[in-house]
């Protein structure tokens, strides 16, 4: 089925659904504050709701869902939900971005349920640089949890590590050896100005120019490979074949081949990670609208969607060089 696309001919098909504003973690760019107010229960999307409205979506377009938080692990019995979206004919791909902590309690469930992916966040190898980072001491259980992955079956592991200049940024050989031995595809993500990135500054941003060189000087040669996808990373080869992969919004932003779109806890869909205003999903499902009232709205929606939020960010900063999206991606949309 041919998705729906919006302005710049951008197709809907890959949703990030939120099923918690809660987190266990306290990373500093993320979620740095020692209190939130969190969502009371009854504005969240029941598991009916979003496996609905993930029925509306998959109508125009979507076929691959990914679940996050908050840390989706906090929200209570989340691999019935795994198991009501893994039951869906024509979902390409359910992965899920955790950050580790609770993983290893729930990973035979979640694949048991059906998931079929699992991204864990690690910016460290070092438990006090981790305490650090993300305010709690939890780094043995994290990684506890990233090595119960593959032996309850999954593939297609993926660790994504914010490196941070001055932070972390001497640790990025190491994190790639340690996704061997796991093993999972090592993400370096570009420090983003988004969100409770309150700390943010141009200067703690290790530009994937940065990261490359390190690499190269310790490797040697460093080969690109074709994107396959509209995924956000870019993936290089080592010398001996291990892959690796880089997320460089900050410097050279993926807007043009954005298929993204996100879905919170409580049912707003923003079509950008960098969007101010979102849609309001919960209201009209909970008046009773229509699968066909819903799918009208949101292919709608779509259909007029010019954001390109990292790129309007880089636009508007003076600081970082511009740098345009290279000719590696191979998305045609
Ligand atoms: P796969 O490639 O399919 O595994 O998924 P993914 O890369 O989208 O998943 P993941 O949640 O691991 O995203 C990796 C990182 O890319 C995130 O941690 C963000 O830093 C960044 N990212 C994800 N979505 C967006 C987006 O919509 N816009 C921007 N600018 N960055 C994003
Ligand atoms: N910059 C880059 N990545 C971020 N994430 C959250 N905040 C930021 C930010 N400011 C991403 C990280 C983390 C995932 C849960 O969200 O990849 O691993
Ligand atoms: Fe929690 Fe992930 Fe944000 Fe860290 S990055 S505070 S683990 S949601």
């Amino acid at each position: 089925m041919s998705a729906t696309l919006d302005r710049f001919r951008r197709p809907l098909r890959n949703l990030r659904i939120s099923v918690t504003d809660r987190c266990n973690l306290r990373c500093r760019y993320c979620m740095p504050e020692a209190e939130y107010v969190w969502l009371p229960r009854k504005d969240l999307l029941s598991f009916e709701e979003i496996s609905a409205l993930v029925d509306v979506f998959m109508s125009l377009g979507v076929d691959k869902v990914r679940i996050t938080g908050g840390e989706p692990l906090l929200r209570h019995d989340v691999p019935t939900l795994v198991g009501m979206l893994a039951g869906k004919p024509g979902l390409r791909d359910l992965a899920m971005t955790t950050n580790g902590v609770l993983l290893a309690d729930h990973v035979a469930a979640l694949r048991a349920a059906g998931l079929g992916r699992v991204t864990v966040s690690l910016d460290t190898l070092r438990a006090d640089r981790s305490k650090t980072l993300s305010q709690r001491s939890t780094h043995p259980r994290v990684l506890a949890g990233i090595a119960s992955v593959a032996p309850a079956g999954f593939t297609g592991t993926k660790i994504d590590t914010v490196a941070m200049r001055g932070v972390n940024d001497d640790e990025l050989v190491d994190l790639i050896e340690y996704g061997r031995t796991v093993p999972a595809e090592v993400r370096f993500i570009e420090y983003m100005d988004v969100g409770g990135a309150t700390t943010w500054s141009p200067d703690l941003v290790l530009s994937r120019a940065d990261m490359l060189a390190t690499l190269r000087d310790h490797y040697g040669e460093i080969t690109p490979l074709r994107n396959t996808d509209a995924a956000p990373a870019d993936r290089f080869a080592l010398p001996d074949g291990t892959t690796f992969g880089i997320v460089s919004s900050t410097t050279q932003p993926f807007c043009a081949t954005c298929d993204r779109s996100r879905l919170t806890a409580d049912g707003m869909w923003f079509r950008c990670l960098y969007a101010m205003e979102g849609t309001n999903l919960r209201d009209p499902l909970r008046d009773g609208a229509s699968f066909d009232e819903l799918r009208e709205l949101i292919g709608g929606i779509w259909s007029a969607r010019t954001d390109q939020g990292a790129v309007d960010r880089l636009a508007e900063r003076d600081r970082m060089p511009f740098v345009p999206v290279d000719a590696l991606r191979s998305n045609p949309h």
